[in-house]
């Protein structure tokens, strides 16, 4: 007896939302490309995890309001990304030719991507409630020896210091780091050690100091985006802080 998912041999997209899985039966997608998955739940703990295995030309993953711990091994997976819902679990990957990474909320502590090793693209929102410790983060992005492109959006949350530094890195996005009300505002400390960085681009509100260290960026481009109610003598202070 087949499982209706065993005869889905020339498959390449498969989109699934909101179903539970149930991978007792073997899978096998031979062809299948891209995979979006969203609010999908498994029956078996490792359920993704042998889903994945299953599909051996996978190029591109993408899952959507995830509930489970992930783990992955895959070696033909060149695009991740993974948001989780509610309760955030550290994540398992092993993909050697994973080339971009797009994580939403994601807990480091426990968190293994040390096969990772052709990141070029990474992109991290990072959250409240699974942040504590940034040295986990700048381990995370100065370990990958390929990464060019990062992405880091801080959701507000309020860190105090921060270094990012990569020796490959050329361009930098951070968006909404440091808070900035009315009434309050919070400084973060932003230290960047990137010997071949070109682009470095903000968003957000000025509530930074960034110290960008050895870098081409003189021959780069910066881009700021704020957006302040009042442009005060503060907000001016900040301004030629910040720059
Ligand atoms: C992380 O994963 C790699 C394989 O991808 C493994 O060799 C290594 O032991 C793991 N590290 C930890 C701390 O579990
Ligand atoms: C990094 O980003 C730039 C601009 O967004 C893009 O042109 C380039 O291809 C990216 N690098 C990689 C490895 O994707
Ligand atoms: C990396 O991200 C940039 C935009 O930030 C995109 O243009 C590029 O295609 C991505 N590269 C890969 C390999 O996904
Ligand atoms: C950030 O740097 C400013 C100026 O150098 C300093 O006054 C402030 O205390 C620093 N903030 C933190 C959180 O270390
Ligand atoms: C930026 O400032 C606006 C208004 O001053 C505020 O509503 C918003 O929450 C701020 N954003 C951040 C990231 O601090």
């Amino acid at each position: 007896m087949y499982s209706w998912i065993e005869v889905l041999l020339y498959l390449t997209i498969l989109e699934l939302e909101g179903s539970d899985l149930d991978t007792s039966y073997s899978i096998r997608l031979p062809a299948l490309k891209t995979l979006l998955l969203d609010r999908v739940g498994f029956k078996q703990n490792d359920g993704m995890f042998k889903f994945v295995l299953g599909c051996p030309s996978l190029e591109k993953l993408m899952v959507l309001n995830l509930v489970h711990q992930l783990r992955l091994q895959s070696t033909s997976l060149k695009f991740i990304q993974l948001g989780y819902r509610a309760n955030i679990e550290p994540i398992q990957i092993e993909a050697i030719n994973l080339e971009s990474l797009i994580l939403n909320g994601f807990i480091f502590e426990n968190s293994n991507l040390s096969a990772c090793k052709a990141i070029k693209n990474l992109s991290i929102v990072l959250a409240e409630y699974n942040f504590e410790d940034p040295s986990s983060l700048e381990d995370l992005i100065s370990y990958f020896p390929h990464l060019e492109n990062l992405t880091l959006d801080c959701d507000e949350l309020t860190l105090e210091n921060i270094k990012i530094s990569n020796q490959q890195l050329r361009s930098l996005d951070l968006e909404n780091c440091g808070y900035y009300s009315e009434t309050d505002y919070r400084m973060v400390n932003v230290t960047v050690l990137a010997p071949k960085l070109t682009s470095f681009c903000y968003k957000g509100n000025i509530s930074l100091t960034i110290v960008v260290e050895s870098s081409d960026l003189l021959n780069g481009e910066l881009v700021i985006l704020d957006r302040p109610k009042k442009y005060d003598a503060n907000w001016f202070t900040r301004m030629m802080n910040f720059l």
